[in-house]
């Protein structure tokens, strides 16, 4: 099997070290990949937003699957596009087409698709720039903190929690001004939901047949417990100690398979990841956001604790079998450490030489998420620039190896959360 791989970050060097253990692996291209996967197949220069160059290379390169790590492609139709032209109809797409990805693409259709399906959620209403002052009665009537988002893609920024109302009036007013471009010409409203998140990935064929993955849990803020401005993801954990076995039957039967036959009932073929971000409320899993593709930084811990082939379940997922399918999960722990440049998520240096890499223990695997190569010297070119994944018998082991790991690796300004996982390490 020919494949490539789409996207860029830590969670397609994850991905691609995943897919080149497979037996069923013949090539493996990565687009357009980083230092990390280029040492694990082909990286190509593609820009993925040209989706004829995509085709083209496919259509030229004998591909037999093309796995889409982002979203943006998704939301674009992408998939839809290759199934459309000749040379590239028969190729087997891991990634929902534009109707699918829509539970990410538009906050309002997933809210809508719940309701329909009676999936547990925040209560909401959407509102465009002609309905301001409905928007702010129906603010009056809930409880601050204030939840408003941006309608459509916004690079994980759309969401604004506020104070007071105050803040919330001004913060729509901005948005409905185009703080979001059109993203935030609708917003949706909702009800604050008070809990722990948590990670759940669900792998759909597309027929009605799905497998989980092991689900995980991210650290979003910068600073240490939880403090300070949001990012991509400082680190992940998996397990998740509080999603026990009564918890992710809650899961299964209030969340995952009432999506997987909601999108059946609406004819929507989706055939790829669903990543739900669920919340905890004293013992019930909500839905907060649906997002149509894995995690990052939550895949660089999943992809160490998935034992089975990951190729053969692509392949399932394409041929809709999976429901044939079981899940090995490796039994150790995993966490995974993010090291970011100094200043990261607001203005920081890059170019700068990257040392230690391959010091690592060996429990550890160092993903690439922001490096580039200069005259053969790794060095940053990104705010999150590594990710250090670790295995341990428990998640205390896991994280201390990856603590190990991060103090091998040096580069100029570099700085990582020392805390991922202390909230639900027991
Ligand atoms: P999203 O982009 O939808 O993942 O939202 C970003 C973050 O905002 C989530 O990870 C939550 O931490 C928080 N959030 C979103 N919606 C709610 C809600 N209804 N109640 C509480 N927190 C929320
Ligand atoms: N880790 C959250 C996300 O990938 O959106």
């Amino acid at each position: 099997m020919n494949i490539l791989l789409l996207g860029s970050g830590g969670r397609e060097h994850a991905l691609a070290w995943k897919i080149a253990q497979s037996p069923l692996l013949h090539q493996l291209y990565i687009a357009p990949g980083n230092p990390g996967t280029a040492a694990l197949g082909t990286n190509v220069a593609l820009k993925l937003s040209d989706f004829e160059a995509v085709a083209t290379f496919v259509a030229t390169h004998a591909i037999d699957m093309v796995v889409c790590g982002p979203e943006q492609p998704l939301v674009e139709g992408l998939a839809d596009y290759l199934a459309q032209q000749e040379s590239t109809a028969n190729v087997r797409f891991i990634g929902p087409g534009k109707a699918g990805a829509t539970l990410e693409g538009s906050k309002d259709f997933a809210k809508g698709f719940m309701l329909r399906h009676h999936i547990p959620t925040a209560a909401y209403q959407t509102f465009d720039g002609t309905q301001v002052e409905a928007a702010k009665r129906y603010l009056k009537t809930l409880t601050p903190p204030l939840v408003l988002k941006a309608d459509g893609l916004c690079a994980g920024k759309g969401v604004l929690i506020l104070p007071t109302h105050e803040e919330a009036f001004q913060a729509l007013d901005e948005m409905f001004a185009g703080k979001f471009g059109t993203a935030s010409s609708r917003v949706v409203i909702e009800e604050f939901l008070q809990g722990i998140e948590l990670s759940v990935f669900a792998l759909l064929d597309g027929c009605g047949g799905y497998v989980l993955l092991p689900e995980a849990k991210d650290y979003k803020r910068i600073g240490e417990g939880d403090t300070g401005l949001n990012t991509g993801g400082m680190g992940s954990v998996s397990p998740v100690p509080f999603a026990d076995a009564d918890f992710m039957r809650k899961v299964e039967d209030k969340i995952v398979r009432p999506t997987v036959e909601g999108l059946q009932a609406e004819g929507i073929t989706y055939r790829g990841f669903v990543f739900f971000g669920l919340i905890n409320c004293a013992g019930e899993p909500k839905v907060i956001e649906y997002n149509c593709r894995m995690g990052d930084p939550e895949t660089e811990t999943v992809m160490l604790r998935l034992k089975s082939d990951i190729v053969e379940l692509f392949i399932a997922a394409a041929e809709g079998t999976l429901s044939e399918q079981t899940v090995e999960t490796d039994p150790r722990a995993a966490v995974c450490v993010m090291l970011v440049s100094g200043g990261y998520p607001e203005a920081y240096g890059k170019g700068y030489p990257i040392t230690g890499v391959d010091q690592v223990g060996k429990d550890s695997v160092v993903f690439h998420a922001g490096t580039a190569l200069t005259d053969d010297t790794l060095v940053t070119s990104g705010g999150r620039v590594l990710a250090v994944s670790s295995y341990g018998q428990t998640l205390q082991e896991a994280l201390a190896q990856s603590m190990d790991g991060a103090a091998h690796i040096v580069f100029k300004d570099a700085y990582y959360r020392r805390d991922i996982g202390g909230d639900v390490i027991a």
